[in-house]
């Protein structure tokens, strides 16, 4: 099989094929589920909480996320990579530029940013510099201080239209892909639509042009804690490869996320 592109998962959205992605922190699971059939993979910095045991990502470090990139990288050479650039390693262009070359140079593919229109200068500035850029827009958990709380975002009007402009906003500098993280499903498709780059949902009900879930969650390895936005497959298919293989069939033909996964306005 080819090589996953930024092309490619541009020319799935056109052709309403959909697109099922998955964090991944490590060799030995990148390659599994590479071999099952994920589309592309997220070097999360929720890696903070899964990984590290934090209970937020404010505290990972630049460091951190070039170890586990290159860890993924390793484990699956053909598959296309986004890692997150974490929090404050984007706070001005020149540190995205450099923090963002380190990545790439980690073997990421792509890198992501959480927010809005204040990113403009700095996703112009590192397309133009050859490095491709994922917007992350709606929940952003490095924002949880000012948010205080992990909520639903964009349930009122004026801010659903609020984040739809600033989607359009980001595309027009240069995004090439959007995370949007939990939002009403109506809002998820409605900026799905109004875009032509792919969406990539978590959360954002089953019209976004894909989904993305945290391994962890969909494995259900916090048998006290199990996300709305989630499904366990693990306890659906009975091993690991199976999971993954059942979660990616799920997105494909639509049945996940059903409605229970999903928020209402
Ligand atoms: O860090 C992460 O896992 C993410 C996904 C929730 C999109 O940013
Ligand atoms: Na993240």
């Amino acid at each position: 099989m080819a090589a996953m592109t930024i092309s490619t998962l541009q020319k799935m959205k056109q052709q309403g094929q959909k697109i099922a992605s998955l964090t991944a922190y490590d060799a030995s699971f990148a390659k599994l589920m590479t071999s099952e059939g994920v589309d592309f993979m997220l070097v999360g910095d929720s890696l903070g909480n899964v990984v590290q045991g934090l209970d937020s990502t404010v505290p990972v470090q630049m460091s951190e996320m070039v170890y586990h990139t290159q860890l993924v990288r390793r484990g699956a050479p053909q598959a296309f990579v986004m890692s997150d650039m974490p929090f404050m390693s984007y706070a001005s262009p020149q540190q995205a530029y450099q923090n963002a070359a380190q990545l790439m140079q980690a073997g990421a593919n792509m890198v992501k940013l959480e927010g809005g229109s204040w990113l403009i200068d700095t996703i112009k500035g590192l397309t133009t510099r050859g490095i491709p850029v994922c917007a992350h827009l709606g929940l952003l958990p490095q924002s949880v201080n000012v948010l205080g709380g992990y909520k639903v975002q964009g349930k009122e009007q004026q801010q659903a239209d609020n984040t739809l402009d600033q989607a359009l906003q980001l595309e027009q500098a240069g995004a090439q892909l959007l995370v949007l993280e939990c939002i009403p499903a109506a809002l998820g498709k409605r900026i799905s639509e109004a875009l032509t780059i792919p969406t990539i949902g978590i959360g954002a009900g089953p019209d976004t042009d894909g989904q993305i879930l945290v391994m962890h969650d969909m494995l259900g390895m916090n048998s006290d804690y199990l996300p709305k936005f989630a499904k366990n497959f693990l306890a659906e298919s009975g091993s690991l490869a199976g999971a993954f293989r059942t979660y990616v069939e799920q997105v494909r033909d639509g049945s996940f996320p059903a409605a229970e996964h999903c928020y209402g306005s």
